[in-house]
Formats: structure tokens, C-alpha cells, sequence
């Protein structure tokens, strides 16, 4: 299984911009080359693995995971170990975690504990973005250092948890400023954090304390308007954005909106909100409801998944992560008697590949290529790793999926690989499924069995100014800039202030 030399023979070979059957050639961890009929030497030590009728994708990029994630109280139950393995399981090669400092801590020091806890457990490459929850020149400063120094280039604020991380909209200008001076791109969690923490007194005075009252504290025009709030925001100083977990019709109306005026901005759906919907909060059993409470919620309308995947398959949208953030059902009854206590996150990281497949590829909304820009390219491309990932092609990282488009799973807590004791996505039957995995040159998954070893993947350090994403902006810093009118001074009379 260790084996360093892989012929994938006969595959058709999916990008995001083009399917063609071919073979693929991998050594040390590298795509060295794709072609017909690929002959390498000594074939004896070549681990052969037929692909004929299936195809050959690049590994799922996760673009929003917490693992071990200390939150309200509690750490998630999935590590960087079982995180990683599940992702794997489930053709995902590659997640992007957030470090989140407290506030007043150094943002350094938090990229350091993430570093120390993933590095020793992670079985595929990671990346890690940062959070600004505070203010000052100090955190400018370390942002400068985790930039050229760290390998970061997309820094979360956080519009809602009033009183932990949330930030006002001063230190968001402050923040996208720097993330502009420094050629990172701002992330928001857009919601409205002080009618959140109105909404939920509220609700609990009215004798809503199960789940239903996490949403209803925070319907959709509380995520819309943030996202609206925030995009201003990041415009004013021509700072890119990306929004992260896009839950809502409203939501997602106002980021399609703004790429049609031209705003540098980018919305990521996660793979619940493509799949299931926010009716799950009224159900009558509560640690089913508890399971699916995070932030933002899942929105009741239950047209709201299909209409995420259009406009996902469309470019309104563009990439898919998970927010996996599990807890399990005991430390979500922390809230049994007060939703506001029940530790926000559901999973995802195992089954996002498969879920986008089955509502986005299988329903018809989007084609194969597609599929891939959406679940690796384009998230390589806007945090500046493409073509080293995202792509099958000679010299990227041979992170590589081989998929099979006609074979079914049904999602279960039974046979997932994940920590946690549920699974939103229970009992859905999902076309799409990854037979083998690769992940840096190594089959981590084959066949339903894992080969991981923690410690295996890399940490994958990002360079600022990701062309993708900085081109038009450094354009419009040239040619957009307002410009005085010149005429003649002004000679008539002026009032004297007293
Ligand atoms: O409920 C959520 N989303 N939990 C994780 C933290 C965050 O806001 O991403
Ligand atoms: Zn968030
Ligand atoms: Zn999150
Ligand atoms: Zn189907």
C-alpha cells in the first residue's frame, strides 16, 4: 500500500475545464505525466490500478473545516485524525481550517496550537485560515507575519458571536484594509450578531428554548443583510471576499448580486445546506433538532438547497465546504434547556463529495466539470494553489480521486468514519463514490478500507496576491481611482464664522 509508483490505466480524466480518457503516470508524490497508454520502467514495482468506465477526479478541497475545534464549552469530537481519515474515505484530499484566537491573543500563537494539533494527526495536506476577532496594530502586524512567513492568505471575521469573536464594522474596514495591503482575501461568517443576541432573549422569554429557536432568532434577512453590510465593507477599501457558509435564498440572492456589479466576491455553500433543509429544527425529537443546529441554520424554506446548487452550478456561487464541526449528541444536550447552549456544527468532510454529486450532478444541475471547479479547482485557484491542486496534470500533487458516477452509497452513521453519533445526511442514497483515494502519492483509501497514517499530510503554506482573485483588483487600484475635478478656484465671497 506504501507503494510510491501508481499507474491509474484508462480512466477519463475530469477537470474543471475539460474530460478526456487517459492514463496517469504518479511518483513521489507528483503527477508525472498524463498520456495514452502510459509504459513506466521496472512496471513490476508499479502499483496498476484499472479505471476503465470510471473517471479520475482531482481531490475534494474542504474549504471550511474545525477540527478539535475548542467551541462554547466544548472541543469537537472529530480530530485531525478522524477528520482527516473521513475526508479521505470520502475522496477529499485536502481541508482548510481556521485557528481562531480569542480575543486580545495573538493570532500567531493560535496559527501555532492549530499547527501543533493537525500536524502530528493529519492524513491528508491542510492549509489553515486565520480569524481576526480583535482589533489593534498588533494584529496587523502578526497578519503581515502570517502572510509572509506562515503561509496564509485569507483571514475570518465574524459579524455574529456577540461578545466572543464577533467584530464591528470599523474593525472589519480595519481588517480588509490590511488583508488588501497584504494581497489576502477577507472571509466573513456574515450575520448580524447583535439582533442574534436580541432575538434569542426574546425567544426564550416567549418559552422557545429547543432548537426551532436557533432559527428563529436568526431568520434569513439577519444573514442577508450582513452579507450586504459586509461586501460594502470590503468594497470600500476594493478588498475581495469571501463569504463562507451561504445558507440562505436571501443570502446567496445578495452575493450573486453583487458579482453581477462587478464585486471581487465569493460565495461558499456548504454541503448540508445543498442537501437538507432547516425543517429539521421543529422536529419532535430533540437531539435530532439539536443535531442540525449551527450558524448560520439551515432555512426552513425547503426550496432553499435546490436553489443553492443552481446558483452554485451557475458561478453565482462558487465553492463547496462543509463547516464540519461535530459534536456529539451529550455535548449538544449542554442546550437542552436553552438552545442558546447547545454547541453550534454538524459533520460533512466524509460525505460533501458525494452529496454535490448527487444533488448537483445526478439531479442535472451541473456537468462533471463543473463538479470539479466546485469541490477542488475553484478553491485552489481563490486561496492560490492551483494547479498544484485542483488539477490532474503533469506536475500537481497527486491528490486524485478515482470516482465512480453509476455506484451508490446510503449515508450512515453506522458506517461513516467520523467521531460524532450522527449524520445530518442519514439514510440519503448518493450516486457517486469514491473507490480509491490518493493522497500525496499514497492510497489512503481503497475499496472501503483506510491506509492513512496521522502525520502523513502536509501542511500547505499559501502565497498572497492569488491571481484569480488579485488581477482585477491590483487593475482597478491603477485605472478606478477617483480623480479631482480640475477647475478654476473658487474667488466670490465666503462667510466669515463667528
Ligand atoms: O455553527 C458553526 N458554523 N460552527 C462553526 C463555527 C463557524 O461559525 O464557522
Ligand atoms: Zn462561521
Ligand atoms: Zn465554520
Ligand atoms: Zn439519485
Amino acid at each position: 500500500m506504501a507503494s510510491k509508483r501508481i499507474l491509474i490505466k484508462g480512466g477519463k480524466i475530469v477537470n474543471s475545464d475539460s474530460s478526456q480518457i487517459s492514463d496517469v503516470y504518479i511518483e513521489d508524490g507528483i503527477i508525472q505525466d498524463v498520456g495514452q497508454n502510459l509504459q513506466p520502467d521496472n512496471i513490476a514495482d508499479v502499483k496498476v490500478i484499472d479505471a476503465r468506465s470510471k473517471m479520475v477526479i482531482p481531490g475534494g478541497i474542504d474549504t471550511h473545516t474545525h477540527m478539535e475545534f475548542p467551541f462554547m464549552g466544548m472541543c469537537t469530537v472529530d480530530d485531525f485524525y478522524t477528520g482527516t481519515q473521513a475526508a479521505v474515505a470520502g475522496g477529499t484530499t485536502m481541508i482548510i481550517d481556521f485557528a481562531i484566537p480569542q480575543k486580545g491573543c495573538s493570532l500567531i500563537e493560535a496559527y501555532d496550537t492549530w499547527r501543533n494539533w493537525a500536524d502530528p494527526k493529519v492524513c491528508c495536506d491542510y492549509a489553515l485560515h486565520v480569524a481576526v476577532t480583535w482589533w489593534s496594530e498588533k494584529v496587523k502586524e502578526e497578519m503581515a507575519v502570517l502572510v509572509r512567513d506562515k503561509g496564509v492568505n485569507s483571514f475570518k471575521l465574524f459579524m455574529a458571536y456577540k461578545g466572543l469573536y464577533m467584530v464591528n464594522d470599523m474593525e472589519m474596514y480595519q481588517a480588509c484594509s490590511a488583508c488588501k495591503e497584504f494581497g489576502a482575501i477577507a472571509q466573513v461568517h456574515a450575520e448580524n450578531g447583535d439582533l442574534i443576541a436580541e432575538g434569542a432573549k426574546k425567544m426564550l422569554s416567549l418559552g422557545i428554548t429547543g432548537p426551532e429557536g436557533h432559527e428563529l432568532c436568526r431568520p434569513e434577512e439577519v444573514e442577508a443583510e450582513a452579507t450586504q453590510r459586509a461586501i460594502t465593507i470590503a468594497n470600500s477599501v476594493n478588498c475581495p471576499l469571501f463569504v463562507v457558509h451561504v445558507m440562505s435564498k436571501s443570502a446567496a440572492k445578495v452575493v450573486a448580486n453583487a458579482r453581477r456589479e462587478g464585486k471581487v466576491v465569493f460565495g461558499e455553500p456548504i454541503a448540508a445546506g445543498l442537501a437538507i433543509d432547516g425543517t429539521n429544527y421543529w422536529h419532535k425529537d430533540w437531539s435530532h433538532a439539536a443535531a442540525h443546529v449551527m450558524g448560520p441554520p439551515l432555512r426552513p424554506d425547503p426550496s432553499t438547497p435546490q436553489y443553492l446548487m443552481h446558483l452554485l452550478a451557475n458561478d453565482d456561487l462558487s465553492v463547496t465546504g462543509t463547516d464540519n464541526c461535530t459534536f456529539s449528541t451529550c455535548q449538544k444536550a449542554l442546550g437542552k434547556d436553552d438552545f442558546t447552549k447547545i454547541p453550534n456544527g454538524l459533520n460533512g468532510v466524509e460525505d460533501r463529495m458525494s452529496v454535490v454529486w448527487e444533488k448537483g450532478v445526478h439531479s442535472g444541475i451541473m456537468d462533471e466539470n463543473r463538479f470539479v471547479a466546485v469541490t477542488s479547482s475553484i478553491a485552489a485557484k481563490i486561496f492560490n494553489m492551483y494547479p498544484r491542486k485542483g488539477k490532474i496534470a503533469k506536475g500537481s500533487d497527486a491528490d486524485v480521486v478515482i470516482w465512480d458516477p453509476e455506484a451508490t452509497r446510503t449515508i450512515s452513521v453506522k458506517t461513516h468514519h467520523q467521531a460524532v453519533n450522527f449524520n445530518v445526511f442519514e439514510g440519503m442514497v448518493c450516486h457517486g463514490v469514491p473507490l480509491v483515494t490518493i493522497a500525496g502519492g499514497r492510497v489512503v483509501y481503497e475499496n472501503g478500507t483506510l491506509h492513512t497514517v496521522p502525520g502523513h499530510g502536509k501542511y500547505i503554506p499559501r502565497k498572497p496576491f492569488a491571481d484569480y482573485v488579485y488581477s482585477r483588483i491590483l487593475q482597478r487600484d491603477e485605472v478606478c481611482q477617483p480623480v479631482p475635478v480640475q477647475r478654476e478656484p473658487y474667488k466670490g465671497e465666503v462667510v466669515q464664522l463667528k
